[in-house]
This record gives structure tokens, C-alpha cells and sequence, in this order.
């Protein structure tokens, strides 16, 4: 069975879930996601930016498994940062998903662009909005006390952000999601999270396409010892670390590997968390040079706090 980790409000948060970004490309997401549902997934991290939701919301409905049961995340769009329009936002997520509540909302970036703009990328410093952080989390704090969400929390938040943050919170973000493999391994933000009582998910735990910790050296030699595939060591090395990891998959094969985690020895995790390669995935600031601080924590004076 797949263990939880205890966020700071004492609601549980399975350690591996489904990440459903892109899932939806060929036209399998509903039926992954009842496949995954089947075989003993209970943790669902979704976004109102992949614009899949109301097909997982169609799955999630013709599944059997009683909604208290299930952890279902999502994740405020930056286009929805301005206070006024964050209590929308999440009625919006609730209609697209068929649900009367969320177990975790997030923020998804610490940057905000423009209400008229679409799920896109900002392709301009014009597409950016300035809203304080702040006001955006002083609406989220609002949005705890409906009860439409369990815990609310935070994504791609470096720790200079949740620095400024935290003296200033009524409640403190009980996530933080960020990318998180080898090649990205986060050790400092991971730290200080943990010590902050911030539970951590990783996204990309496989590195997806353009990062191909699958076909490291070191992953697959520690896999060909266990008698098991690259992907599970990765998972396995990320939930050991206590961050919980939520493997994209629409294999009905694969879903089934990413949920069945191996015993790494500690000289493995260690060697895992020395691996000197640095590539991330995910960085807004490739399109956008505005958004540099949003990843360098040494230029990270937020503009927005
Ligand atoms: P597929 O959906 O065909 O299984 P990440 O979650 O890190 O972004 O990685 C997702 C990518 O990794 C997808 O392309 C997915 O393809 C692939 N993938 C998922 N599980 C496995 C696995 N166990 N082994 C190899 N590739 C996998």
C-alpha cells in the first residue's frame, strides 16, 4: 500500500500520485485515469493550465472509490492571481473536476499575468500582472475557511519567496511542489521546507522527455541490482527523502510499476543525491527573462511580496 505524508493541518497526502499534465495528448487520460484508480491510486494532482479537467473529473465520477478516499489537487492558474477572482477559480476547478471539494489547492506559480489572458505561456513582460503574492495567498487563506478545500499550498516556490511568506500568513502553505529528480534534486528548498513543516511533492519525477534521468548510468546500474526499472528507483528515491512523487503514466503497465516502490540501501540514496548532472525541465525564464527570480534564489528579491 502506498504511505502518506502528514501535512502541518494533519490531512494525509499519499506519497505517490497520478501527474496529468499532457496526459490527455492521445486521448487515454479518462481511461488512465480509472486504470490508475483501479489499481490503488488514490492521489490525483491536476491544473486548471493542463485543460484537462473536466475529462478526469467524467473518470473520477464513474469510479467506485468513495470520494473521501480519494486527494485530489489542483492548481490556481496565474490569470487568476487578483484576489477578487481566486473564490471563482476554484468554483470553476470544482465544476470541471464534478466535485464538492478540493483536498489541495495550490498556487502554481509565485507570478501573475494578465485576467485576459489565456492558459499559454506569457510570451512578453506585457502578459505579466502585478499582484502581490500576498493578496493572492490572503485569498486562498479565504478559500480554507469554506471548506471547499482540505489544505491549501503552494508550486515552484524557491525558498526566498516562502521566506518573505511566512511571518505574514494566517495559514502557512501546507505544500510546496516543485521539480524534483536527480537532476534537480533540490536538496537546500527541500530542507527548508521540511524544516518549515512545508510537505514537498516532486513533479517530473522521471524527467519526462527532455531530461533523461531514465537513462542515467548510475539509475539504471542501482535498478539492473534490484531487478527493477529506472522509474521505480527515481520513485523510490524521491518518496525515501519523504517528498511525494506523482509519475505521469497513461500505460496501464507502467501505472502499475510506479506504485510498487523498492528499499534503496542508504549508500544508493546517497550516490543518487551526489549525481553532479543539473538540468531542470520546467523553467518559465527560458521565454520570459523577467522571470529569472523565480528559479535563481540570489536574485530572488520577489518583486511581489
Ligand atoms: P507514458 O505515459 O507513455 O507511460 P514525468 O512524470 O516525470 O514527467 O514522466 C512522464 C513520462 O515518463 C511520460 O512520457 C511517460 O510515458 C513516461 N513514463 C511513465 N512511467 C514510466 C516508466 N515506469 N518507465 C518509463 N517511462 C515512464
Amino acid at each position: 500500500a502506498v504511505g502518506n505524508i502528514k501535512l502541518a493541518n494533519g490531512v494525509l497526502m499519499p506519497e505517490v500520485g497520478l501527474g496529468t499534465w499532457k496526459a490527455h495528448e492521445g486521448g487515454m487520460l479518462a481511461e488512465a485515469v480509472k486504470a490508475a484508480i483501479d489499481l490503488g491510486y488514490r492521489h490525483i494532482d491536476c491544473a486548471q493550465m493542463y485543460d484537462n479537467q473536466p475529462e478526469i473529473g467524467k473518470a473520477l465520477k464513474e469510479s467506485s472509490v468513495p470520494r473521501e478516499d480519494l486527494f485530489i489537487v489542483s492548481k490556481l492558474f496565474e490569470n487568476r492571481h487578483r484576489p477578487e477572482l481566486v473564490a471563482g477559480a476554484l468554483d470553476q476547478i470544482l465544476s470541471e473536476l464534478q466535485l464538492e471539494y478540493l483536498d489541495l489547492l495550490l498556487v502554481h506559480w509565485p507570478f501573475a499575468i494578465k485576467p485576459e489572458h489565456g492558459y499559454e505561456d506569457p510570451s512578453g513582460a506585457e502578459d505579466l500582472d502585478n499582484v502581490p503574492i500576498m493578496d493572492t495567498w490572503r485569498a486562498m487563506e479565504a478559500l480554507a475557511d469554506t471548506g471547499k478545500v482540505r489544505a491549501i499550498g503552494v508550486s515552484n516556490f524557491n525558498a526566498a519567496i516562502l521566506k518573505k511568506m511566512l511571518p505574514q500568513c494566517r495559514i502557512r502553505p501546507a505544500v510546496n511542489q516543485v521539480e524534483v529528480h536527480p537532476y534537480n534534486p533540490e536538496h537546500e528548498l527541500v530542507a527548508y521546507c521540511q524544516r518549515n513543516n512545508i510537505a514537498v511533492t516532486g513533479y517530473c519525477p522521471l524527467g519526462g522527455v527532455r531530461v533523461n534521468v531514465l537513462g542515467d548510468s548510475l539509475i539504471q546500474s542501482i535498478a539492473a541490482a534490484h531487478g527493477c526499472s529506472p522509474a521505480q528507483v527515481l520513485i523510490s528515491w524521491q518518496t525515501a527523502r519523504g517528498i511525494a512523487a506523482i509519475p505521469k503514466s497513461t500505460n496501464p503497465e507502467r501505472l502499475k510499476q510506479n506504485l510498487q516502490s523498492i528499499v534503496l540501501a542508504l549508500d544508493e540514496m546517497h550516490a543518487i543525491g551526489q549525481i553532479a548532472t543539473r538540468q531542470r525541465k520546467v523553467d518559465p525564464s527560458r521565454n520570459l527573462p523577467e522571470l529569472a527570480w523565480v528559479f535563481h534564489e540570489k536574485e530572488a528579491e520577489c518583486p511581489l511580496i
